[in-house]
């Protein structure tokens, strides 16, 4: 007899999936027992810190940390700065960023533990699947920028570009098996939340919209690109990366996964000389732009918007910019991570305006557009500022 009142007691209603509901592919990484059952617990302590402790954050802030700025300032925070520097006296907000960053770093410590007792295997899987194909081009020659090198985003050791062995794809195995685990499965199976939800709104704004070629800058191991693959199966696809792992596994799990429309191409999104002016009819980046340096942004976007044809459309897919509509504590919540989770260039990046730098490059004001965007019945209650697939779109179209 079970000792548990199912009544009283919620059972698993509110438990992440487990990691063996990620969806399998031809260069999934393989688990023991034990990384599965590190993996579960990782992403429980994710759900639980999110869920339990993470909204003790705005009540510290209302009931504490606000009044005693007031009193000893004269003045409300003016600045998401004004709020960080406060809040990084309060305990509790000190417990909560303490937790979530060691949960961080115990899902990379497995991550690694899974991806580099297999490194060989995986290369071995990847190369079988890659061999002879002509959809997988690198480029040795393409330098990793100084802005990806100098960091392991969000504490993931050597970040997307470490090679260990010929072949190497460990860091993209260790990218895909995490993904679940930070998102909660939130965003899929295959964790292409971000590239559905694009696909939809494509479709949803014009049934008739059939692009024949189109660009994603910064594709990783494609997550996003392939339901955009699949919904427009007639459009032939270019992935860039400057990151030869990610490519040769994003390749090896599209045609594992039977896309077969996507070309995976070493290069950088700053130098796209490849590609004649007006090459593309869509030019695409998701959940890229705030890894870029301030320098590199722009000119990645002039690049993007040379390679666009007259008539075709651009979209970026970020979280919110912060802007002056949005509450100084929110954009300092949103904030955190490029103090606390290697992601340096988030913090500027959310302050860029990026309707006035599309503008500068040639879009009429007229053409620009915004969606906000979530996965599947994603429920904004549940919404864990700046982790949660809620995502905005940026979009603009070329005359
Ligand atoms: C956060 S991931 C992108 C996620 C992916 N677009 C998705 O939706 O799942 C950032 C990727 O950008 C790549 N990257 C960074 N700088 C780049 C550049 N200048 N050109 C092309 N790719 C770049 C990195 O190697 C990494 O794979």
């Amino acid at each position: 007899m079970s000792t548990v009142d199912t009544k009283t007691t919620p059972v698993a209603a509110d438990v992440p999936p487990p990691i063996t509901e990620a969806t399998q592919h031809g260069v999934y990484p393989k688990m023991s027992h034990d990384e599965r059952a590190r993996f579960n617990f990782e992403a429980c302590l994710y759900k639980t810190i999110s869920k339990q402790i993470a909204p003790g954050n705005a009540l510290a802030y209302e009931k504490r940390v606000l009044p005693k700025f007031e009193k000893e300032n004269s003045r409300k925070p003016e600045t998401r700065h004004d709020v960080r520097k406060a809040m990084n006296k309060d305990p509790l907000h000190n417990f909560w960023g303490a937790l979530r960053r060691n949960t961080m770093e115990m899902r990379q410590v497995n991550g690694q533990h899974v991806t580099l007792r297999q490194l060989d295997d995986l290369a071995h899987r990847a190369a079988e699947i890659n061999a002879g194909s002509n959809r997988l081009m690198l480029d040795p020659s393409v330098e990793v920028p100084a802005y990806v090198k100098a960091v392991d985003h969000h504490c993931m050791p050597g970040s997307y570009h470490r090679e260990l062995i010929e072949g190497d794809v460990s860091p993209a195995a260790n990218y895909d098996a995490g993904f679940f685990i930070t998102t909660g499965g939130t965003i899929g199976g295959l964790c292409d939340g971000a590239g559905e939800s694009i696909a939809q709104w494509l479709k949803d704004q014009d049934a008739n919209f059939k692009p024949k070629r189109i660009l994603d800058i910064g594709c990783a191991l494609g997550n996003s690109l392939l339901p955009i693959a699949q919904a427009f199966p007639e459009a032939d696809i270019v992935a860039i990366d400057i990151s030869a792992p990610m490519l040769r596994y994003g390749h090896a799990r599209a045609t594992s996964l039977g896309v077969k429309n996507i070309t995976f191409m070493q290069m950088s999104g700053e130098d796209l000389s490849t590609f004649a002016d007006g090459s593309f009819d869509f030019v695409m980046t998701s959940i890229f732009l705030h890894e870029l340096s301030t320098k590199s942004l722009p000119k990645i976007m002039r690049e993007g918007y040379r390679v666009l044809s007259g008539g075709g459309a651009m979209l970026h897919l970020e979280q919110p910019q912060y802007g002056d509509d949005m509450p100084v504590y929110e954009q300092f919540i949103r904030d955190w991570d490029s103090y606390n989770n290697n992601e340096p260039f988030w913090s500027a990046m959310h302050e860029i305006d990026l309707d006035e730098l599309l503008v500068g490059l040639g879009f009429a004001p007229e053409s620009i557009s915004h969606a906000a965007l979530r996965s599947g019945d994603f429920d904004m209650t549940n919404e864990d500022h700046g982790r949660s697939p809620a995502w905005h779109a940026y979009v603009a179209k070329k005359a």
